[in-house]
Formats: C-alpha cells, sequence, structure tokens
C-alpha cells in the first residue's frame, strides 16, 4: 500500500485540453492561449466555445454559440415559482445548489450522458444560472423579476437582470473579463468534484451540483466573500498592517492568498489588479483598492519567500464590489464562470471515462470479537 497523498497533493489524476498551469512560473493559458490576452480581447462566450472545441471560433460560429446560450436564458416553466417559494434569507450559493439540481426535473431526459447530450445540458445550466442567481436576488430584496434580454450578452443580460437597467459599457465589459478569469482552472477541488461524480456515469445535473458544493467553501471559491469581509473589517488604509499580522501571528489564512499550484503571482490576479485599480477609482472606492494594495505589501514582506501570493480571489473581491454586487453573490459568480469549465472536464471525463475510486489506508483494529449490546 504506498503512503497517503494528503490532499492528494501533486498527484496527477486525468488529462485535460482546456487549462494549462505553471504554478512555479505564474503561467495559466487555455487551450495555449495566455489568460492575460483572453481576459483582454475575448468574451467569456468565446472563451466557453475555446475550452469546450479547442479552438477558437468562427465568426458564424460564435453567433450561433451565443444565440443558443441566449435561447436557454429564460428558466424551465415552473422554476421560477419553486424559486419564489424558497426562504429569502436562504444563502444565494445554497440556493444555487438547489435550483441547478431541480432543473433536471425538467428534462425529459435527465440522465442521458453521451457527450452531445452532456454538452445540451451544460447549455442549459450555464443559460439558466445567470437567471436564477438574478431571479432569487430580486425577489429576497423585494424587487419585481426582470426577464432576461436576449439582445444581450451575458454579461450585460446578468447585470441587467440584477440592477433592472442596462449596465454601462465599463461594468459589462469588467463582469465579462471576470468570467472570463474565473472559467477554468485545472483541476481544482470543485472541478474535480463534477468528474468524480460523472466517472459513475451519474448526470451532469448531479456533476455540476457537487462542483457547486465544493466551490462554496472558503478555502476554495468562498474566498471571494471572506477577502471583503476582511476588507470591511480593516477601517483604514492604515490599520491593515496591523490586522494582518496579527492573524499571520495565530496563524490565520489570510482570504485571497496562497495556492495549491501557484508559488507565484497567480497570473488571472494581475489583470484583476488593474481591474479593481481602475473600478475603484471610478465608483468612489479608492480607500479599498488602497486597503487591497497595503495588505498585499505586508503579505508580500510577510510570506512571499513561503510562495505565498495573491490569488484569483483578492482582488476580484474589490472588482465584484465596485461592479454593484452584493457579497454574498461573489462566489455564485464565480460558479457561474466556473460552469464553463466544470462542463468541459465533464465532457473530456465522459469521452475517456474511468471510475474514480482511490484506495484509504486503513489504521484501524483488527480481530475485534462480536460482543452482543446486552453484554457491552
Ligand atoms: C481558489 O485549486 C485551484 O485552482 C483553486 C482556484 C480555482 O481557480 O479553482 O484557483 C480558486 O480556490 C483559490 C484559493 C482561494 N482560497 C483562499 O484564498 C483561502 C486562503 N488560502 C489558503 O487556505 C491556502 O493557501 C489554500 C487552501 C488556497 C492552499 O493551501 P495549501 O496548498 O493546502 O497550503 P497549506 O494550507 O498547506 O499552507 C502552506 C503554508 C502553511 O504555513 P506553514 O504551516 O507551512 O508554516 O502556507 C501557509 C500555511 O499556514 N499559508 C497561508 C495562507 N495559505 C497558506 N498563510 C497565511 N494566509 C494564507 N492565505
Amino acid at each position: 500500500m504506498p503512503p497517503v497523498t494528503k490532499g492528494l497533493e501533486g498527484i496527477v489524476a486525468a488529462e485535460t485540453a482546456m487549462s494549462f498551469i505553471d504554478g512555479e512560473k505564474g503561467v495559466l493559458e487555455y487551450v495555449g492561449i495566455e489568460i492575460d490576452a483572453l481576459a483582454r480581447h475575448s468574451t467569456f462566450e468565446e472563451t466557453v466555445f475555446l475550452l469546450w472545441n479547442r479552438r477558437l471560433p468562427l465568426k458564424a460560429e460564435l453567433d450561433s454559440f451565443c444565440a443558443d446560450i441566449r435561447s436557454r436564458y429564460e428558466l424551465p416553466p415552473g422554476m421560477e415559482q419553486r424559486l419564489t417559494a424558497l426562504p429569502k434569507a436562504a444563502e444565494p450559493m445554497h440556493m444555487l445548489r438547489t435550483m441547478v439540481s431541480a432543473l433536471s426535473l425538467h428534462d425529459p431526459r435527465p440522465n442521458d450522458n453521451d457527450v452531445e447530450s452532456a454538452r445540451q445540458k451544460s447549455l442549459n445550466v450555464l443559460g439558466h444560472a445567470p437567471t436564477l442567481v438574478a431571479y432569487f436576488d430580486r425577489y429576497r430584496r423585494g424587487l419585481p423579476i426582470v426577464h432576461p434580454d436576449k439582445s444581450m450578452s451575458m454579461a450585460e443580460n446578468f447585470l441587467y437582470m440584477l440592477n433592472g437597467e442596462r449596465p454601462t459599457p465599463t461594468m459589462a465589459r469588467a463582469l465579462d473579463a471576470c468570467l472570463i478569469l474565473h472559467a477554468d482552472h485545472g483541476l481544482n477541488n470543485s472541478t474535480f468534484a463534477a468528474r468524480v461524480v460523472i466517472s459513475t456515469l451519474s448526470d451532469v445535473y448531479s456533476a455540476l451540483t457537487a462542483a457547486i458544493g465544493s466551490l462554496r467553501g472558503p478555502l476554495h471559491g468562498g474566498a471571494n466573500e471572506g477577502v471583503m469581509k476582511m476588507l470591511n473589517e480593516i477601517p483604514t488604509v492604515e490599520a491593515a498592517e496591523r490586522y494582518v499580522l496579527e492573524r499571520l501571528e495565530k496563524k490565520d489564512k489570510i482570504m485571497g492568498f496562497g495556492h495549491r499550484v501557484y508559488k507565484a503571482y497567480d497570473p488571472r490576479a494581475t489583470y484583476l489588479k488593474t481591474l479593481a485599480k481602475k473600478l475603484a477609482e471610478d465608483t468612489g472606492n479608492a480607500a479599498l483598492y488602497e486597503k487591497s494594495s497595503r495588505i498585499e505589501q505586508v503579505m508580500g514582506k510577510a510570506v512571499a519567500a513561503k510562495g505565498i501570493y495573491p490569488n484569483v480571489d483578492f482582488y476580484s473581491a474589490t472588482t465584484y464590489h465596485c461592479i454593484g454586487l452584493r457579497l454574498d453573490l461573489f462566489t455564485p459568480l464565480f460558479a457561474l464562470s466556473r460552469i464553463g469549465g466544470w462542463a468541459g472536464h465533464i465532457i473530456e471525463q465522459l469521452a475517456d471515462n474511468r471510475l474514480y475510486r482511490p484506495e484509504a489506508s486503513y489504521v484501524g483494529p483488527h480481530g475485534v470479537r462480536y460482543v452482543p449490546v446486552g453484554e457491552r
């Protein structure tokens, strides 16, 4: 029996043709294209096409792919009623996990998992999920539901449904860039969860539900909410250093820093830092960016030597706040994007499947006699 590798750290459990990550150099490519180039020049829809088809689309293909997604913005009949029967105090990530699972009940053939059926079901969830999040947020705030507008891109339409007005091009572009940056990232915990579930030849909805459950965790997708809570707790830029050093002293983890794979600057954080700075200045949130920048300086001095740098969540928090997202919508936004990557991995797993079934090293006793309950 080989030794236990806790957290499967460093274990190669699958092949993928989507994300390439060099953790030492801080490199991330989607199908060979640097993440920075995609964030600056692509769109989320084009990026999902790239991930699923391993190439950039021709113009006609992209138009058709966007039209297909937009045709799935509206929820299936009955889902809105189900959504507005939920407690308004429900956490959006719990809502999303529950409602993505419920989508399977509206699919006449929920268990079909040939590659084309998996693609269709993934498109359903990709199109419906932003509507679920926006509808639930409007409902819990006591505001009228804003139905999707198929003339808009996913980023524009999400902000439109959330706020009841068309977003500015700057806000829509910023959100689109965030969706691109969060779309895929190798065999992260939630992606692995999706691959583990689909490897039993279960269904796409079950695999995506499992992934959403994993992403909610504060060590994973939930970190962006943790970063914002931290920024709100630090009263001034000047107080940042003491706040961070006190927590490091207690061996607390600073949210938005560190990574299982990156021992260099997370390349996604590079672009997000630029975006956060511009949006913070444009929206009167300069102090928020200054606090983040100060925290980064303090962490750089204290722990960069241990390979601990900002990760994708650190500056996405400020970016989401400046876009006007409520704090508990940060991780759902991460999920909306990562549905693209999760679906790509589900399709990869189905195309060359092997049931995941690792071993556990038994450390309990042997040869124990059964004692009837009356004699214990
Ligand atoms: C995401 O896997 C992915 O690809 C994930 C992701 C994706 O796109 O899917 O990139 C998205 O999940 C980003 C990570 C978001 N999480 C956080 O920001 C939470 C804070 N980060 C940490 O919990 C931690 O860095 C992890 C969980 C991300 C990685 O942890 P590891 O690899 O298990 O590292 P570790 O906990 O063993 O820490 C190694 C050392 C320890 O110090 P020593 O005991 O060796 O002295 O580094 C320290 C840790 O205390 N450390 C930190 C730290 N992260 C690690 N110290 C302070 N603050 C931190 N954030």
